[in-house]
């Protein structure tokens, strides 16, 4: 055990308390408040690999601000370059930066689909983008998504992520307050059925906009794309003339600086970037075809409005552009993909050391642990079923002896270039021990 203390009395405890007040639920989203549930959590520092209280108690950090931080906490590198932008101006706001320019060639440069990029700030706008360039290309306003992607909060999107067993196979909107026509339009399919996704061309095809998904969904853990799935949405996507959008939110960046289309060799028509791009810094992209990108080239007047105050904000672009360039000169996906392995092998002999029915599902620098559940899950729907309570005692165990991660069953680990040796094999003892006290 090391010294981090859960007491009430606690300097976390009196901040969680005061933002309960004047925050909704705490904190500033319903998934980061669920860090309360193995005890009361104010965060104020993180460095490299550790997340620090303001009580002094310290984490290796799993969480990672839910996946942006590839390289580690307050990387010196690409914070320097966002002081050194800083000093130059925050946001101009009229014109074209330098900068600008560096970031777009190194997202075309690396990225297949990607022939012209819009930035913006959030993953949520990315894909927001993304779906009205591919309904302003096909005049069509019908979505086809998957159970189990998160897109993002608007309300064209957030459907069928986590639905309850009963609405699988519905459009089942996230939020009470979401506009019904959004929700009628975005029609939801399970994630590696190539039959349904068949069935809804033969269905919809005339009616189509897009199709969206997360190449490999790390919104509920991970699902990995059987063979022969990703080839068969890029067809019938083309033979339709359909745009496809890949969410690469995730894993631009986090798996690979060529995305999963690169990793699997399927190119999309349009693409998002966000998280991992920016180590952390509020930037995102929109990126793809010329041809769907240009219809945002006029001037508000015609073709696509794509707008915001502060999209190509310099301190973004330019941690985005040290991120990047170290990612690709220091193979950080080649570090981060054999930790990942290691503490995916270790977790597997842990949980067959000590007779618990469970899986570690994960890809690359992603892992999850899920209990009460054995099998690879292909879907959504294989997801249901895993021992919550299980896995939130397993964090809490975890959070005691100073390993942090979400305690949500259905999140997932990050590992960073910061994380090293010495954190796998104390994260592994001491899962070894939270296990045996199960
Ligand atoms: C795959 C994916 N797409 C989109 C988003 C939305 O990004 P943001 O939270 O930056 O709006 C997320 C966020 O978790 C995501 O995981």
């Amino acid at each position: 055990m090391n010294s981090n203390s859960t007491s009430d009395a606690t300097e976390s405890h009196r901040i969680v308390e005061r933002a309960r007040d004047v925050i909704p639920g705490g904190a500033q989203t319903g998934l980061r408040a669920q860090a309360y549930d193995t005890g009361e959590v104010a965060f104020e520092r993180a460095e490299g690999a550790t997340l620090t209280t303001v009580d002094g108690d310290e984490y290796t950090d799993y969480h990672l601000g839910f996946g942006p931080i590839i390289l580690g906490h307050a990387h010196e590198a690409v914070d320097d370059a966002a002081r050194r932008a800083i000093d130059g101006g925050v946001l101009y706001g009229a014109g074209t930066a330098p900068l600008e320019v560096e970031v777009a060639e190194r997202l075309v440069e690396n990225l297949p689909s990607i022939e012209q990029v819009n930035f913006c700030n959030s993953g949520s706008e990315a894909t927001y983008h993304a779906i009205r360039l591919a309904r302003a290309a096909t005049g069509n306003e019908k979505i086809l998504k998957f159970e189990g992607c998160y897109h993002g909060w608007h309300d064209y999107v957030d459907i069928s992520v986590y639905p309850p067993e009963d609405q699988l196979g519905e459009q089942y909107p996230e939020s009470e307050g979401m506009l019904s026509s959004a929700v009628e339009n975005t029609l939801v399919v399970p994630f590696n059925d190539s039959e349904a996704v068949a069935e809804v061309f033969r269905e919809h095809g005339d009616d189509l906009a897009g199709v969206i998904f997360e190449p490999v969904p790390h919104s509920v853990g991970c699902l990995l794309p059987q063979q022969g799935f990703l080839d068969t949405v890029r067809e019938l996507t083309a033979e339709a003339d359909v745009p496809l959008i890949f969410d690469e939110v995730i894993t631009g960046f986090r798996h690979s600086p060529h995305g999963a289309q690169g990793e699997f060799g399927v190119t999309p028509d349009l693409t998002c970037v966000a998280k991992a791009l920016g180590n952390g810094y509020p930037v995102a992209a929109v990126g793809g075809r010329e041809d769907l990108l240009s219809q945002a080239g006029g001037d508000n007047k015609s073709g696509v409005v794509i707008s915001g105050t502060y999209s190509g904000n310099l301190p973004g672009l330019a941690a985005a552009r040290e991120t990047i360039d170290t990612i690709v000169e220091e193979d950080v996906q080649g570090y981060v993909t054999g930790l990942g392995d290691e503490y995916r092998d270790g977790l597997r002999d842990l949980l067959a050391d000590h007779g618990i029915e469970g899986r570690v599902v994960g890809h690359r620098s992603i892992f999850s642990l899920q209990f009460g559940v054995s099998q690879e899950p292909e879907n959504y729907e294989d997801i249901l079923g895993l021992d919550e309570e299980l896995f939130r005692e397993f964090a809490a165990g975890m959070r005691e002896r100073g390993h942090f991660f979400t305690p949500n069953p259905y999140k997932r680990h990050h590992l960073s270039f910061a994380h090293g040796a010495e954190h796998l094999a104390s994260y592994l003892d001491d899962a070894d021990d939270v296990l045996a006290n199960l």
